[in-house]
């Protein structure tokens, strides 16, 4: 549940344009921005999910405008931008969040299943990028990608989205340079584990869960609340110095082998007591 009280006017005035925004972490991302008093653009494939999400938004007080667009096709983004500058006008805020995935082996995945988490990711990250360009420019605004841990750590199942978010984090960081001169930051989130969401359900199982959140030193998962206030703050001027940036907001998952170790830890102080 988004507090709004202490977010509010954080962004007021902005006009946030969130890829991937009718679910999940994105839609989150979307009602904390929201929330702080911007205006938000959200886009993705399927209308009917982006009304139902926009009605969810508009209950934060601010305009909504839902458009629909494949973040693979880089045509149908320019347009979805143009149509939201009219709407909402011009956007300070891009947020590159659609991402799909599945989990499958390289001997057992096609050229098509590994194309489509590249188009998907990376392309989509390109051309969500490429579109809000003209208008990030114009009001020296901020562009935030959603990576994901597999940009940092090869896994197991995921080669696809590894080689695109490892892909999404360094595109980031060259248009940080390309762009910074022009006024505009780039940074990237990466997030943990994230409680509710469609990557949870697809990553995981029952058995398997568990583990995971025992693998987190913070030993609990992620909220949407959680990435939101991230995202807030890394588009709002009290980060204004900070572009290039790719934070981990994951409670300390990403750090180099410290849940198998504790793991290993837990199982050798189990071992001393039972002596
Ligand atoms: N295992 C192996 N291959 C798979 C797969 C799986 N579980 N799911 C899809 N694929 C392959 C398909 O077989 C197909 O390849 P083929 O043509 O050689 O058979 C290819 O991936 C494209 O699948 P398709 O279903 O046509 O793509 P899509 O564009 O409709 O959907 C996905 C894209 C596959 C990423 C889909 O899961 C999706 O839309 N996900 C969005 C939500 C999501 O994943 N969120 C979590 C983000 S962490």
């Amino acid at each position: 549940m988004t507090d709004s009280t202490y977010l509010d006017g954080f962004l007021k005035g902005h006009v946030a344009f969130i890829t991937g925004g009718g679910s999940g972490i994105n839609l989150g991302i979307a009602k904390n921005m929201a929330a702080a008093g911007a205006k938000i653009a959200i886009c993705g494939r399927t209308f009917s999910k982006l009304e139902a999400a926009a009605d969810e938004i508009r209950a934060f007080g601010v305009d909504v405008f839902p458009v629909a667009a494949d973040v693979r096709d880089l045509e149908a983004m320019e347009k979805a931008f143009l149509e939201t500058e009219a709407a909402l006008g011009s956007v300070s805020i891009a947020v590159a969040g659609a991402a799909g995935n599945f989990m499958c082996e390289v001997k057992d995945m096609t050229y098509n299943g590994f194309k489509t988490v590249i188009d998907i990711d990376l392309m989509g990250s390109f051309n969500t990028a490429k579109a809000a360009y003209d208008q990030l420019k114009k009001t020296k605004g901020s562009l935030l990608f959603i990576s994901a841990g597999q940009s940092l750590d090869a896994h197991s199942h995921q080669a696809h989205v590894c080689a695109a978010k490892a892909g999404v984090d360094k595109l980031m960081q060259t248009l940080a340079i390309e762009w910074g001169p022009g006024g505009i930051r780039c940074n990237s989130i990466i997030p943990g584990p994230i409680d509710g969401t469609e990557g949870m359900k697809r990553l995981t199982t029952p058995e398997t869960l568990p583990m995971l959140i025992n693998a987190v030193p913070a030993r609990r998962l992620g909220t949407v609340d959680d990435i939101g206030r991230a995202a807030v703050f890394l588009s709002s001027p009290f980060a204004s110095y900070i572009s290039g940036a790719v934070l981990p907001v994951d409670g300390g998952l990403t750090l180099g082998g410290s849940g198998m170790f504790n793991f290993a830890a837990q199982q050798f102080n189990a071992g001393k007591k039972s002596k």
